[in-house]
């Protein structure tokens, strides 16, 4: 068991879209009882933290402030989000020599302020910023985990979903891999109420079709650029899914999310974070499941880690 305290306190580094996407979800949730909301434009954060204040009469009492790294000594949880995010055309990789260097600066500061809290990793390309952040933790480097492929999973289940006419919360199938271009569909374990997606029919009669199975992986790959095309920005579907990971955190819940976390040699890949079905609880991600693969599925996720140690070096 975990001997970690409990403050029920949340932290968000950088209140841009995302995390304050994350931190309107936090607040409706009734998960935390404090919540600090950092940003390198102070005077952004204190009218964030005004505005939620404003909306805590209809939902249940917490604290909401605009802080500094100081206030975060407490926290069970810190999000961070902050840095540049994607221009229309602009891949996730592209931003990585900008937030490179914010994390360079940030994560230190976060470090000395606060020594137990899970540190969750948003801001892109996630699972280099992962990698640079628990390299920097070093032998705190199990704190660290990134929201790697959660809302590519996410994606994944809804239009699957849609496809075979079930909830999405009824559909088991993982994206893995690099949060971005590589990453790759767990096609072998996918099923719906246990049955493999090759056999199974929904309701509204759709069965197997390998073309429209192609098309919904190529949507999920493609759902940012698309969003980002018609509204700059992608936040509500992160903001979400930061909330599923805290909840799985502050909860101790043991849920298995697609999270990116720093590699030991799982199939064959160490020293850099990437995303596989994990159990996420107190302890942050807690284990790093071992299933059984098809062999070309481990093939591209090998394709995926070595591309994201390419990137990682140019950077190192
Ligand atoms: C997303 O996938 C841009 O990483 C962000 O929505």
């Amino acid at each position: 068991m975990s001997l970690r305290k409990r403050t029920g306190k949340v932290g968000v580094v950088g209140t841009g879209m995302v995390g304050t996407s994350f931190a309107y979800a936090l607040m409706q949730r009734s998960l935390a009882s404090e919540l600090v909301l950092i940003d390198i434009d102070r005077a952004r954060a204190e009218g964030e933290a005004m505005d939620l204040n404003h909306g805590l009469p209809f939902v249940r009492p917490m604290r909401i402030y605009a802080g500094d790294y100081a206030d975060l000594a407490d926290a069970d949880l810190i999000v961070i989000a902050a840095g540049a995010n994607q221009r229309p055309g602009e891949t996730r990789l592209d931003l990585l020599g900008r937030n490179a260097a914010i994390f360079r600066d940030m994560i230190p500061a976060i470090l000395a302020a606060n020594h137990d809290g899970i540190i969750v990793v948003a801001t892109n390309p996630v699972d280099i910023l992962t990698t640079i952040a628990a390299q920097i933790a070093g032998s705190d480097a199990n704190r660290v985990i990134g929201s790697g492929t959660i809302l590519d999973t996410a994606r994944f289940r809804y239009l699957l979903g849609q496809h075979y006419g079930v909830d999405p919360r009824s559909v088991h199938a993982y994206i893995v891999g690099e949060h971005g271009d590589s990453e790759l569909a767990l096609w072998s374990l996918a099923n719906i109420a246990g049955v493999r997606l090759v056999d199974f029919v929904g309701a509204n009669g759709q069965g197997y079709d390998q073309a429209a199975l192609d098309a919904i992986l190529e949507q999920t790959r493609n759902a940012a650029y698309e969003i980002i095309k018609r509204k700059r920005a992608t936040y509500y579907a992160i903001g979400l899914g930061l909330l599923a990971i805290a909840e799985a955190v502050l909860r101790d819940q043991h849920t298995v999310m697609t999270v990116s976390s720093l590699m030991t040699g799982q199939y064959g890949v160490t020293d850099i974070a990437i995303s596989l079905p994990t159990i996420v609880g107190r302890d942050g991600a807690e284990e790093v499941l071992n299933l059984p693969l098809s062999d070309h599925e481990v093939a591209l996720f090998q394709r995926s880690a070595n591309l994201l140690k390419e990137y990682l070096a140019q950077v190192s």
